[in-house]
């Protein structure tokens, strides 16, 4: 089947190759997580179709977002969805530029699986970076799509949510809820609360 695909269809460009792939996800403690990515350079084929595999990755993980690190990359670049968004929102390069306020709020990670803790973020987040065609954005962010810049860009400079819980009380295992007569309805309501911030 691969081969007749590329028999039918040389790589002559960038998007009429369209095996997308889901990535192998980096776990803790993998060192690579721990790592600073690089900045990015140059925007090439490479670097897009790396963006296409992590939100493949992201989707078939139902994550909010995704690093590169995660993906074992080191380069600068993340991508976010919340759950009401139709795209992928790409970020190369980003930026914190300014951050406003706190809050408590709970949260997880794809690299940390069956985990979730509380911790304080910001209110309001203030964020620059350029997208997939090298074109500068600026956003100001609350609720989830704040936590998730503050998450994503933390994973690029090799930082964990669970930097950021300082009493280990407030980081606790998922336990998967057994319930023989509403098994299913209060899985999946579980499901969704834990699918709600994982990035
Ligand atoms: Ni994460």
């Amino acid at each position: 089947m691969v081969a007749d695909f590329v028999v039918k269809y040389p790589c002559s460009s960038f998007t009429e190759v369209s095996f997308l792939a889901v990535l192998p996800l980096r776990l803790a403690p993998d060192l690579t997580l721990r790592q600073k990515a690089k900045r990015i350079r140059n925007i090439d084929n490479a670097l897009l179709r790396l963006i296409e595999d992590m939100i493949e990755t992201m989707h078939a993980e139902s994550g909010v977002g995704l690093a590169a690190n995660q993906v074992g990359v080191l380069q600068k670049v993340a991508v976010i969805q919340l759950p009401e968004d139709d795209e992928a929102m790409v970020l190369i390069n980003p930026e914190i530029t300014r951050r406003e306020g706190e809050r408590e709020i709970e949260e997880g990670c794809l690299s940390i699986p069956g985990y979730r803790g509380t911790l304080i973020r910001s209110e309001t987040v203030r964020a620059k970076a350029l997208d997939r065609n090298g074109k500068l954005f600026r956003i100001t962010a609350q609720d989830l799509l704040a936590q998730a810049l503050e998450h994503e860009t933390g994973h690029l400079n090799g930082e964990l949510y669970i930097d950021h819980i300082t009493n280990p009380d407030n980081l606790y295992k998922m336990e998967p809820r057994h319930n023989s007569e509403n098994g299913s309805s209060s899985a999946e309501e579980q499901e969704n609360s834990i699918q709600a911030a994982k990035g």
